[in-house]
């Protein structure tokens, strides 16, 4: 090997994923822990992290909740949550039971905070512990009265606690969706930035914590042989697809009010979107990374809502025929009203206005009822200049390398270059390059909200959404929300089952 080595770590495939460090004593207060996200995802995580050996061993996590659970039935819910986190043990799950515990308490009443403040000092004092991670997994019209209330009653700030903290943290975990539109996200932004700063506020979009997203970067910025071909001079246009078979499931209130802009598009794609598009960041420092993704964020081109068809395209499912079985059209699933609108797929053109993407389209699309759960970032680039077989080849599809990178499932990036059909004639044939997750790595991927509890817990604000992050995506977002809302655009039906309404030779791009 040439040059010397730098202090980069790297590895064969093959060993499992490790922290870098043992996370501070800390105790983590779940608001909002009966719920389904709780349930599903983040103790699972905080169970996974506490199996590897990663939470300090001095953590205590506090579930609040309305209900009235006594300890015994808090320790059968905690126990019925980790079961799917699979097994690390015999012993793992009885001693994660032990650092848990309840108190009920109806968060959005400001009487009930003292309570909760004599309960977190009396935990802080028996463990000596001074750092507080509160976690809000809660519904969003209850953020901001929640961080209102932790300052009112001290709890924002580790002097509640009468002991001498220094070097303490107060760190606030808040869900999404955060905002609603350009000026919700504003206001929120406000009230959380008038009681923490920004290094304490850690906003989630979990797909900022996917493996394969993290390595967008990586792909981009370690194999140099990408970057020369990385702009507008080689690629001839960009999708980014998340795609869901899924329906709205118990979630309905929530996805009538939002629909798939809100839910997937303002946040997953346009993250999604500012990790391919952006410039090299001076180093990889949250705020480095935060700045380059901020700067795309406000180059994109706004909507025109002189011409929506143009640049946007809406859609509602009609009943269909998912894996065999029938399933109901959007608006008659349980709570969804006859008459809704609401959009359960999109695909939206968007122009980045900088040196590096002037021209490239980029082209956003999400779906419900699809036939799979995928989403991908799919690379296309554009033909070679001349093409001397042309007389010879008899492609029925253009003649373009096409870079996908898989998010989930099937983790990966492929390929697709052409070669010659073995043979006497002179025939192309497209063949892809794989790379697969599961091929080259044995250990299993860890889950995304693993890695981002354990960067709130270690300080690393990277995966996180900053402040003006946020207000960037809102800003674009919101004129495209006003024209669905206004009916300025046509809503289209697609049948369940289906890639969305017909795309074919839509927007310039065949999407057939
Ligand atoms: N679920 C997901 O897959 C998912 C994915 C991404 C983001 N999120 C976000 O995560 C957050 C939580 O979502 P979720 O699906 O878990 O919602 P959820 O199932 O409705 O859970 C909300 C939690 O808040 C509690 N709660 C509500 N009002 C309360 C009050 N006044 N006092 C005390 N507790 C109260 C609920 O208690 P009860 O159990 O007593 O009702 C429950 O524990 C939301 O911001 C959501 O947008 C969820």
């Amino acid at each position: 090997m040439s040059g010397k080595m730098n202090n980069c770590s790297y590895k064969n495939g093959g060993a499992p994923p490790k922290a870098s460090k043992e996370t501070s004593s800390c105790i983590i207060v779940v608001f909002g822990v009966t719920g389904d996200l709780a349930r599903k995802k983040i103790i699972p995580a905080l169970y996974k992290l506490f199996a590897m050996g990663l939470l300090n061993e001095k953590t205590r996590i506090v579930g609040i909740g309305r209900r009235n659970y006594d300890d015994i039935e808090y320790n059968e819910y905690i126990k019925s949550a980790v079961e799917k986190a699979g097994r690390h043990g015999e012993s793992a799950a009885e001693e994660f039971v032990k650092i848990n515990s309840y108190y009920g308490a109806d968060f959005t009443v400001p009487g009930e905070y003292p309570g909760i403040r004599e309960y977190l000092k009396k935990l802080a004092a028996k463990y000596k512990i001074c750092d507080f991670l509160y976690y809000l997994s809660t519904p969003p019209a209850n953020f901001e009265q929640i961080i209102t209330s932790l300052h009112d009653s001290g709890l924002s700030r580790p002097d509640f606690l009468d002991v001498s903290c220094a070097g303490s943290f107060v760190r606030v975990v808040i869900e999404k969706p955060y905002g609603y539109d350009i000026s919700s996200a504003r206001a929120l932004n406000e009230k959380v930035l008038s009681i923490f700063s920004e290094d304490q506020i850690y906003r989630i979009d979990h797909y900022l914590g996917k493996e394969t997203v993290q390595n967008i970067m990586i792909f981009r910025f370690v194999n140099g042989i990408f970057e020369p071909i990385w702009n507008q001079k080689y690629i001839d246009n960009v999708q980014i697809k998340v795609f869901e078979s899924e329906g709205i499931g118990g979630r309905a209130n929530y996805f009538d009010r939002s629909g798939i802009i809100r839910d997937i598009i303002q946040n997953h794609s346009l993250q999604m979107l500012s990790l391919i598009a952006m410039e090299p960041s001076a180093s990889n420092a949250p705020d480095a990374v935060r700045n380059e993704k901020l700067k795309v964020l406000q180059s994109i081109r706004p909507f025109d809502r002189a011409e929506p068809a143009k640049y946007l395209t809406a859609a509602q499912y009609s009943a269909g025929i998912i894996g065999g079985e029938t399933v109901e059209a959007y608006n008659r699933e349980k709570n969804i009203a006859a008459g809704s609108v609401t959009e359960t797929f999109a695909a939206i053109k968007l122009f980045i206005d900088n040196w590096r993407w002037a021209g490239v389209p980029f082209y956003l699309i999400a779906g419900k009822r699809m036939p799979e759960r995928l989403t991908e970032v799919i690379v296309t680039f554009k033909p070679a200049p001349h093409m001397i077989f042309n007389s010879l080849c008899n492609m029925s599809e253009p003649v373009s390398n096409r870079l996908v990178i898989r998010v989930q499932p099937d983790e990966g990036i492929s390929l697709k270059i052409f070669c010659k059909r073995p043979g006497f004639e002179t025939e192309l044939q497209p063949v892809s390059m794989n790379f697969n997750y599961s091929g080259s790595f044995e250990a299993a991927l860890p889950e995304a909200y693993e890695r981002l509890i354990l960067d709130a817990l270690n300080g690393d604000a990277t995966l996180f959404m900053r402040s003006d992050e946020i207000e960037a995506a809102w800003d674009y977002i919101t004129p495209i929300l006003q024209c669905l809302k206004n009916g300025e655009i046509e809503l289209k039906k697609y049948a369940a089952g289906t890639p969305g309404p017909e795309l074919c030779g839509f927007f310039g791009l065949n999407l057939c």
